[in-house]
């Protein structure tokens, strides 16, 4: 049942669901759940959605509305019931030491549950506009914006110019692909070995069985995204022929 309603930025919602205890102790940072989003023949699928914190007796999901389903989600109200299938997937793992994260647009939505985890010492957040950028308030964070309406004027990979990336034992990282592979290029090939990338990618099943969410793995095999990840090292992932095929 949704809790708490909120549009936190135009056509950003987000939405804080009642969880059981047996739900929340598997909640790890990183996972996912898959939400049926109307119970009509359309659309077929269930949709994925990053589990972006949990509190002792709720799950928050941080959405924006791209499309059919993320339309029909942001019309449901407080007090509605949704069928929802989860947590799914791995996580982060959470390894001690600092880290550091890197979030663009959406790609931020899980950071609150990862950052409440972890010894997290910087943030850099991106986004194309103010009115895409997810801050959360209590962590140090860079942010940055493309049109500059929002904290710097630039592209994620401009800050990461200064940081000290020896200074960090972990580094997670989401966004769009090239603005992952952007990321991972800027960094010294020993901080690419501590990165955590969480992969986004078309959900069908979420289980395992659809093979949709496949993605090019580094060893020349697949990948999916539902059951190999969502959390991936970044190695693992062959970043020429995912950003290829999409
Ligand atoms: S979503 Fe179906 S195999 Fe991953």
């Amino acid at each position: 049942m949704i809790i708490e309603k909120e549009e936190i930025l135009p056509g950003i919602f987000r939405f804080e669901f009642k969880a059981s205890e047996e739900f929340l102790r598997e909640a790890e940072p990183g996972r996912f759940v898959q939400i049926e989003v109307s119970s009509e023949p359309f659309p077929v699928t269930r949709r994925p959605f990053t589990i972006s914190k949990c509190s002792y007796n709720s799950l928050v999901i941080i959405f924006e509305v791209v499309g059919r389903g993320t339309e029909i989600l942001a019309e449901v109200d407080e007090g509605q019931s949704l069928r929802m299938l989860g947590p799914l997937g791995h996580g982060y793992t959470l390894n001690s030491g600092k880290w550091l994260l890197i979030g663009g647009g959406l790609g931020a939505a899980g950071f609150p549950g990862l950052a409440a985890s972890i010894d997290c010492r910087l943030m850099v957040l991106g986004a194309a506009t103010k009115d895409k950028l997810l801050t959360f308030p209590g962590i140090e964070t860079i942010a940055i914006t493309e049109d500059g309406s929002s904290g710097r004027k630039g592209l994620v990979t401009d800050p990461l110019k200064t940081v000290q990336w020896d200074s960090f034992s972990n580094i997670a990282l989401c966004g769009p692909i090239a603005m992952m592979r952007a990321v991972i290029e800027s960094m010294p090939v020993e901080s690419r070995k501590i990165t955590q990338v969480s992969a986004e990618a078309r959900m069908g099943c979420g289980w395992g069985a659809c093979e949709g969410c496949s993605i090019p793995g580094a060893d020349g095999g697949y990948l999916k995204c539902c059951t190999d990840g969502p959390v991936l090292p970044a190695e693992a992932v062959d970043w020429d022929m995912w950003e290829g095929i999409l």
